[in-house]
């Protein structure tokens, strides 16, 4: 892939993400969703850009569980994933994930969750959030919902319901 940059968002990207999301989705509720939920504590977002164009973005926001678990972990969701329609299908969403994933290693998160397609996302190591106790505080297929332990044996002593901040309500 040409001239590909993937990196942690900067300051003068809030626009081109905007609309990026609102393009992706063909409506702004997850444009939105990303400016509300931006700077917020253990959020992180990157984008991919090509010949500065931003053509890519990923974000990751922490969620809670309601159940049983340390409130030690770090646990984030990866959402939303989004890439300029001209530009699917090209490599650009997976190179996002990937490094994304790794930044939030490097970030000590312990566990990362994803509501999605299960051929996609397992691509990048999810597996049923279910296996591991966990689900989803929306109603979804089990399948749909499904997590990454980043520190190993980090979801040991989970299990409940995972929730994202209320800011995604926008989204349902
Ligand atoms: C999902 C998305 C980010 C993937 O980005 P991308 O750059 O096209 O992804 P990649 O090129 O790395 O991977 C493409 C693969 O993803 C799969 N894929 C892409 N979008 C998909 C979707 N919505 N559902 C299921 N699979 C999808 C394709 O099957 C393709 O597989 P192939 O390479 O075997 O044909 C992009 O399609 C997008 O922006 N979609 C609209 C927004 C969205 O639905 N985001 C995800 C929900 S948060």
């Amino acid at each position: 892939m040409i001239d590909m940059d993937i990196r942690a968002e900067k300051p003068e990207d809030v626009n081109a993400i905007h609309q990026v999301n609102r393009e992706a989705f063909r409506r702004e509720n997850e444009a939105i969703l990303v400016d509300q939920l931006r700077g917020i504590a253990s959020t992180i977002s990157f984008v991919a850009a090509q010949s500065e164009q931003i053509v890519g973005h990923l974000f990751f926001s922490p969620v809670t569980i309601n159940g049983q678990c340390s409130s030690q972990l770090l646990i984030l969701g990866l959402a939303p994933v989004a890439v300029l329609p001209n530009y699917q299908r090209q490599g650009i969403g997976s190179l996002l994930i990937q490094q994304g994933l790794e930044a939030c290693r490097q970030s000590n998160c312990d566990a990362v969750v994803v509501l999605g397609d299960r051929q996609y996302y397992s691509r990048f190591g999810f597996m049923a959030a279910s296996t591991q106790g966990l689900r989803c505080e929306y109603d979804v297929p089990d399948e749909a919902f499904m997590v990454l332990e980043l520190n190993r044996a980090a979801l040991q002593d989970c299990s409940g319901t995972v929730q994202y901040r209320s800011e995604f309500k926008l989204c349902e």
